[in-house]
C-alpha cells in the first residue's frame, strides 16, 4: 500500500491489517505505552473544506506518533491562487513525508499522488471518505466482535460516505444494503463493483433496506459544497431518517453510526442519536486510532 486514495484500492487483508494495528495503537494509548513510530516525520494536511474530526485527529495522531502535522488551508496556499496541483505535489514532496488532503474532486487526490513522490491520504472528497469508514469498521468490530456475516444498512444520500461504506463493507465480507432516493444513488463505479459482490442491495425504501440489519448508518442530506441545494434536498430526503420506527426493522441490539456532524431531526432523530451516542462518539474517537494505523503503514520505516 503506497497511498490511501480510496478503499477500492485496498485488499481485504490490507484493510484488516490496518484495523488490527489500530486496535493495538488504541490499546497502547489507553495503557500509556509510547509508540513514537514516526519520529522526525512531517505530515502536510491540505484542507479545501471545513473539518473538526479529520483535522484534529490527524494532528493529534502525528504528535502521538512522535511526528508533526502542518495545517495547510487551501485559501492560504498558492493552490488558492491557481498553482496547479501537479506542481504543489512536486514541491511538497521535497519537504514532507506524507500529505493528507480534503478536497472536492477525487481527481485532485489522484493527481497529487501521481505527481508527488510521498504517500497521499484522502481525508474526504465528494467521491469517498476512506478514513472515516476504516474507523467505522473498527468500531463495528469492537462492538460486534467480527465483521464477516453482519449486515450493514446505509440510509440517505448516495454520497462519499455511502460510496466508501458500500465498498469497505463488502470488501470485509459484510452484507450491505443502501436506501437512497432514485436521483441520489451512489456512484456508478461503486454500484458496478457492489453488484459483483454477494449480499448487496440498493433500494429506495429505508424500511426494506433496514430489514435484519446489524448496523444502521446515515449521513447528512446536504454535504459540504451542496449548501445551495439544502432546500431541494430536504424535500427529496423526507423519510430517509434513522428513527425508532426504522430501528424496529433491524436486528435487536443493532448499532447506529454517524460520521458527524449530524443534523438532528433530518437524517437521524434526536432520540436515536442520543440512545446511540456511545457508539457514535466511539466511532469519532476511532478516527484517531485508525488514522494512526494508516500513518504508520504509509509513513513508517
Ligand atoms: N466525519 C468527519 O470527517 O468529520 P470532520 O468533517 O469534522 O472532519
Ligand atoms: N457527506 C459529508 C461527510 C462529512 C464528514 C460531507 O461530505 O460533507
Amino acid at each position: 500500500m503506497k497511498h490511501l486514495l480510496k478503499l477500492a484500492d485496498l485488499s481485504k487483508d490490507e484493510i484488516i491489517d490496518i484495523l488490527n494495528l489500530a486496535d493495538q495503537l488504541k490499546y497502547e494509548k489507553k495503557h500509556g505505552i509510547s509508540h513514537k513510530h514516526l519520529e522526525g516525520k512531517t505530515l502536510g494536511m491540505i484542507f479545501q473544506k471545513a473539518s473538526t474530526r479529520t483535522r484534529v485527529s490527524f494532528e493529534a495522531g502525528m504528535y502521538q506518533l512522535g511526528g508533526q502535522a502542518l495545517f495547510l488551508s487551501s485559501h492560504e496556499l498558492q493552490i488558492g491562487r491557481g498553482e496547479p496541483i501537479e506542481d504543489t505535489a512536486r514541491v511538497l514532496s521535497r519537504y514532507l513525508d506524507g500529505i493528507m488532503i480534503r478536497t472536492f474532486e477525487q481527481k485532485e487526490v489522484e493527481t497529487l499522488a501521481q505527481y508527488g513522490s510521498i504517500p497521499v491520504i484522502n481525508g474526504l472528497t465528494d467521491y469517498c471518505h476512506p478514513c472515516q469508514v476504516l474507523a467505522d469498521l473498527m468500531t463495528i468490530r469492537e462492538y460486534k466482535g467480527r465483521l464477516e456475516g453482519l449486515k450493514m444498512c446505509y440510509v440517505g444520500d448516495g454520497n462519499n460516505m455511502a460510496n466508501s461504506l458500500i465498498v469497505g463493507g463488502l470488501k470485509v465480507g459484510m452484507a450491505v444494503s443502501a436506501a437512497c432516493p432514485a436521483d441520489y444513488a451512489p456512484a456508478k463505479d461503486v454500484l458496478d463493483y457492489a453488484n459483483t459482490c454477494k449480499g448487496f442491495e440498493l433500494v429506495t425504501s429505508p424500511a426494506q433496506a433496514a430489514q435484519g440489519a446489524d448496523i444502521l448508518v446515515t449521513d447528512v442530506w446536504a454535504s459540504m459544497g451542496q449548501e445551495g441545494e439544502a432546500q431541494i434536498r430536504r424535500k427529496a430526503f423526507h423519510g430517509y431518517q434513522i428513527n425508532s420506527e426504522l430501528l424496529k426493522q433491524a436486528n435487536p441490539g443493532a448499532m447506529v453510526l454517524h460520521c458527524l456532524p449530524a443534523h438532528r431531526e433530518e437524517e437521524i432523530s434526536t432520540e436515536v442519536f442520543e440512545a446511540h451516542a456511545k457508539e457514535i462518539f466511539d466511532e469519532a474517537e476511532n478516527r484517531l486510532h485508525a488514522q494512526k494505523a494508516v500513518l504508520v503503514k504509509l509513513l513508517g520505516a
